[in-house]
């Protein structure tokens, strides 16, 4: 038997996340500049799916597939249903293969994302106001269309939806209270993101953060929270139940609470690079390897050496800290 994939800090790397495109349709004030946007060239699904498979014959338990947008990626079906094909080698469980979308075009494709085998979904949506949501998002009309997403996520038995805000002061921590009441309408997992230095521009400071805390209180007055105990030991999400009823609220805290020690994830860009941390600031370049005629052993050997170098932790908010080389809709969020 095969050792398990760990770095070089004895963490135990099951978690692959792989961005399959940096297209995007919308324009997040937060996350791209505006048409300046690089745009790298995508790999093809099949050369996707090879990496994946070697990742997985490592011992990789869990696939999220991110973007830039998923949904625009022609073949996400297909991928998914061959995705659902694979057996992790160190557990009987299924692979866990999630998904990470703006929810734009989710409402056409649920019910195929379900049968292709997808097992859970997660909607980015920053805000309930949808005046405010496409001052953010920059697309007209987006709110309804990625309402009608979770609607239809839900109804296709995607369960549990989860929807990921990013808080940034100034844009929407307003939305705060309206969000709790949102999750427990809809019946999803709530989860509230502080806001990292990963974008293009240079939105981000310490002062545009809305820590945990504040969170947390904010929404106790209008929602008393229970703690409610985490479901494994790397989850990035400190949970809450709601006192008086259903719900689930998260809260991921990356800059108040850094939860590195017990990091799981790697990550592939939309163009085939290893990230071995979400700021990293050297490509390890997998797809090079096998585009070069690679064996799948040279490839695995690659995966390793690669993960060995992974980082202890990221560095936000400290002194000398410098942003990643390439910004979010590369890199997967
Ligand atoms: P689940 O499988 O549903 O538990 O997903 P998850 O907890 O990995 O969360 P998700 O994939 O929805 O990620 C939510 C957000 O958490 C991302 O958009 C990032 O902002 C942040 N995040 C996820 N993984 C990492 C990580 O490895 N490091 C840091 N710093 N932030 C992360
Ligand atoms: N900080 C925290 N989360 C971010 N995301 C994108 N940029 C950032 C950032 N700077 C999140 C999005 C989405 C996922 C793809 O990454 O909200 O949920
Ligand atoms: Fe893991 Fe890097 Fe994220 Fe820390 S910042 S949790 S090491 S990916």
């Amino acid at each position: 038997v095969q050792d398990r994939l760990r770095d070089s800090h004895g963490r135990a790397i099951t978690d692959l996340r792989v961005s399959i495109t940096d297209r995007c349709n919308y324009r997040c004030v937060y996350c791209r500049e505006g048409e300046d946007n690089v745009h790298f060239d995508e790999l093809s699904i099949q050369d996707y799916l090879r990496m994946i498979e070697v990742f997985v014959s490592l011992g990789i338990e869990k696939i999220r597939l991110t973007g830039g947008e998923p949904l625009l990626r022609a073949g996400l079906v297909k991928m998914v249903r061959e995705l659902a094909a694979m057996r992790p080698v160190f557990t009987d469980e299924p692979l866990d293969i999630a998904l990470t979308t703006n929810g734009h075009l989710l409402a056409g494709m649920a019910v195929d994302l379900k049968a292709a085998g997808l097992s859970r979904i997660t909607v980015s949506m920053d805000a309930v106001d949808p005046e405010t949501f496409t001052r953010i998002t920059r697309v007209p009309r987006s709110f309804e269309k990625v309402l009608a997403g979770i609607r239809a996520a839900k109804a296709a038995g995607l369960s549990p939806v989860k929807v990921n805000c990013v808080l940034m002061r100034g844009f929407n921590e307003d939305q705060i209270e309206a969000f709790g009441e949102f999750a427990r309408r809809e019946g999803v997992i709530l989860r509230f993101i502080e806001f990292m230095p990963l974008e293009e521009g240079r939105v981000w400071s310490k002062d545009v953060v809305v820590r945990e805390a504040e969170i947390v209180e904010r929404l106790s007055r209008v929602l008393p929270l229970v703690p409610l105990p985490p479901n494994h030991l790397s989850e990035t999400a400190r949970r809450y139940g709601f006192a008086d009823g259903e719900g689930e609220i998260g809260i991921i805290a990356p800059v108040s609470r850094p939860f590195c020690g017990h990091c799981s994830r790697v990550r592939l860009t939309s163009d085939g690079k290893i990230r071995t941390c979400l700021f990293s600031q050297t490509d390890h370049d997998l797809a090079g390897v096998m585009l070069r005629g690679g064996t799948d052993e040279e490839m695995a050997a690659y995966i390793r050496r690669t993960i060995e170098q992974k980082e202890a932790r990221h560095h936000i908010g400290e002194p000398g800290f410098e942003k990643p080389s390439r910004s979010m809709v590369h890199i997967g969020g």
